[in-house]
């Protein structure tokens, strides 16, 4: 019994390892709902697979040479090893190409309008409200709860991939080329999501939050979004909102409301309100921000973005409560 005691403990962990934010197996999507449907079939299927296969490779060792026997045996390749797997093969063919208008739905009527541009190693995100205005962020999706979101894809240097496991399917994004995704969240929670194609040192640091809302807490978030950023609230963000804009940060940055409306980095507006810093690789808090602009290269290699390491601590300080006050 203590051994099986050691199996089922063992399951359970293996289980509890397919939960969290960025698991395919716990969907909070229609898409991923539906990949997830066909991935407990194919697992059920594979299983049941192996046990025949093994099953008759332990059958086929009891053949002899006899010509009885060389008929069995031919029997069974071709049934077992031809026709059984064309039959399985092309049922899930199927079964992936009835999935797919499913996983990509006509967006014509999407509630939702975001525009994704993936770059070496963040995600420049833009939503577009129905009216046509334009509100930048980065490296944050945040989408309202029962509706549809239609995403526009992009990339200007290599191919990266938009991938939100617990929403849907990814989607690759091909330098010159536009490819659409649809999401459509069916239950509210934070979520992850992540850069699902090799694109050079930092890949793995790819990320990106995900937060899915009650579609009233959404609006106010995205009117927050759209709205310049607020003041500094204390003397020593002011200190840091001057070193900011002295250090030309505001060359690559912008931060809506002031002279800082450089376009080659993140748009930094309400950076202090976004669920992690760094493109999904640290939290956002005074700390993490004074080692980002500090550090960047030990926190990201290859980064564009370059150090400010060689700044007092006083200054790092000051900048990185004046950038976390911008929520
Ligand atoms: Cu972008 Cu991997």
């Amino acid at each position: 019994t203590h051994g099986r005691r050691l199996t089922a403990a063992a399951g359970v962990l293996a289980l509890a390892a397919c939960d969290g934010p960025q698991s395919t197996l716990t969907p909070a999507g229609v898409g991923a709902e539906r990949i997830a449907d066909l991935w407990w079939w194919m697992f059920g299927g594979a299983v049941v697979i192996w046990v025949v296969v093994i099953g008759l490779a332990v059958y086929a060792t009891r053949f002899g040479t006899g010509r009885h026997d060389v008929r069995r045996a031919r029997l069974l390749i071709i049934g077992a090893g031809a026709v059984f797997p064309t039959v399985v093969l092309t049922a899930l063919l199927i079964w992936g190409l009835r999935l797919m208008p499913v996983l990509r739905p006509p967006t014509g009527d999407a509630a939702v309008r975001v525009e994704v541009e993936g770059l070496r190693w963040w995600w420049r995100v833009t939503y577009v409200t129905p009216d046509g205005r334009r509100i930048p962020l980065a490296n944050e999706i945040r989408l309202p709860v029962g509706q549809m979101a239609a995403f526009t894809l992009t990339s200007p240097d290599v191919i990266h991939s938009f991938w939100i496991p617990s929403l849907g399917g990814k989607m690759d994004m091909i330098p010159g080329r536009v490819t659409e995704l649809a999401l459509e969240p069916t239950r509210t929670g934070v979520f992850r999501g992540a850069c699902a194609e090799y694109c050079g040192t930092s890949h793995a640091l790819m990320q990106f939050g995900v937060e899915v809302l009650e579609p009233a807490a959404f609006d106010d978030w995205l009117a927050t979004q759209a709205a310049p950023a607020e003041a500094p609230a204390s003397p020593e963000a002011a200190r840091g909102r001057e070193l900011f804009l002295a250090f030309g940060c505001g060359a690559c940055h912008a931060v809506r409301g002031t002279p800082a409306d450089g376009t080659i980095g993140p748009d930094l507006t309400h950076v202090g309100g976004r669920l992690t810093l760094g493109a999904g690789i640290l939290p956002n808090d005074p700390a993490a921000f004074a080692r980002w602009i500090g550090d960047t290269h030990e926190v990201k290699p290859d980064a564009e973005m370059p150090p400010f390491g060689m700044l007092p601590a006083a200054d790092l300080r000051a900048l990185a409560l004046y950038l976390d006050g911008l929520t």
